[in-house]
């Protein structure tokens, strides 16, 4: 019998998913779940793979390779893609689908499935990643191919006696460490408020504390090493300042995102310790960096936030502007102060061995000379028109 490695997150989709495969094409069925930080009962889906007809099953625990290898990285590119969402679901996409084709490999599986619809992102990711890592598996992506309404599925469900916990609300969730991201129900609407049971991570602005708090945070060659003076490995920093900046309110995304396969679509988000980094980071970019280098990171990290979003990990040109980045990173180090306050994180300090914000000998009676240069084209296009009228 042939083996087919499915993602498997312990949902309604994905438990059909192993029985549609087995019926479907005759598969035996491997699940994996990768833990990147999603804060669910991985012993419980174990359990719930074995039930709905897994012949084995594996949870992986990546929270480590997925902040140094992907969102470390995201960090050093201030990633957020139009200019609002800190990539989290995006980021661990790639890594899912190197995990699936590691465990693929070991199984001698010839295929691997995914719980993907056929309207969004993470089919892209999954896929093209996949394709390039090991073009010889067949990816299967059921919900794209069965056609079934959520009725539907509950019946299949019924028949082969596969249990299923009724949904508590109507959204679709995925989170991990870098964030939440929160699609459908009421919030297809994008003229609606997100509902309050929206949010988990983030408490409500005008329900958070009323006094700032105080967060400083140290930043070692691009990377997040210290919050208030304490060593932190980055698993253990981004969860302790996603607890401390969600208390504050701070995080909340509200947008309309473009969908790579063209759809718009109201993306609601909570990613406190992101948004918190990435501020930290862009501003102490702009203490230690020359402003030649800062026009031009930013087209280098808009770009590299793109090809993420876009499903393109694994485009070489990630890699080559990432070699650029790096280069820069040399100086980001120093320490960024943060304020936390109702919905808002401020930065109100900053220092670094590397500041260029230094007070150079600066002679006020060159400015003059300085200035008549500067505007010499701009004035002499005036000039022209002037006596052209
Ligand atoms: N729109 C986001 C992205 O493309 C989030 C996708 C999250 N997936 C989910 N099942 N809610 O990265």
């Amino acid at each position: 019998m042939e083996k087919v490695v499915l993602a498997y997150s312990g949902g309604l989709d994905t438990s059909v998913m192993v029985r549609w495969l087995k019926e479907k094409y005759g598969f035996e069925v491997v699940t994996v779940i990768v833990d990147v930080g999603q804060q669910e009962d991985l012993k419980a889906i174990e359990e719930k793979a074995k039930l709905v007809g897994a012949i084995k099953h594996y949870t992986i625990d990546a929270k480590k390779e997925f902040i140094e290898n992907f969102v470390f990285p995201a960090i050093k590119a201030n990633a957020l893609y139009e200019g609002k969402y800190p990539l989290s679901s995006a980021l661990s996409r790639p890594l899912i689908a190197k995990k699936l084709v590691e465990i693929a490999r070991k199984e001698e599986a010839s295929a691997v499935a995914h719980g993907c619809t056929g309207r969004g992102n993470d089919q892209v990711r999954f896929e093209v990643t996949i394709e390039a890592l090991a073009p010889d598996l067949k990816i299967i992506a059921p919900v794209r191919e069965w056609k079934l309404t959520r009725e539907e599925e509950v019946e299949y469900a019924k028949k082969y006696g596969i249990h299923i916990t009724p949904k508590k609300h109507p959204y679709s969730i995925d989170q991990n460490l870098w964030g939440r991201s929160i699609e459908c129900g009421p919030l297809d609407n994008p003229n609606q408020e997100p509902p309050k049971d929206v949010f988990e991570w983030t408490a409500n602005p005008e329900e958070a504390p009323d006094k700032p708090e105080y967060v400083t945070v140290r930043f070692e060659e691009g990377i997040p090493t210290a919050i208030n003076g304490e060593n932190m490995d980055g698993v253990e920093l981004i969860s302790s300042l996603n607890k401390i900046a969600g208390k504050h309110g701070v995080g909340r995304i509200d947008h309309v995102e473009d969908r790579v396969v063209g759809l718009k679509s109201r993306e609601v988000y909570e990613c406190p310790a992101a948004i918190c980094l990435i501020e930290a980071h862009k501003d102490l970019e702009k203490l230690v960096l020359t402003r030649h280098e800062l026009m031009f990171k930013e087209w280098v990290d808009l770009y590299w936030g793109w090809l993420v979003y876009s499903g393109l990990w694994v485009e070489p040109l990630r890699e080559d502007l990432e070699a650029f980045i790096e280069k820069t990173q040399e100086r980001v180090s120093g320490e960024v102060r943060l304020k936390l306050y109702r919905g808002n994180v401020m930065v109100v300090g900053r220092s670094s061995p590397f500041s260029l914000h230094l007070e150079p000998e600066y002679d006020q009676s060159i400015a003059s000379g300085f200035i008549r240069l500067w505007g010499l084209q701009t004035k002499s296009f005036h000039l022209k028109s002037k006596r052209e009228r």
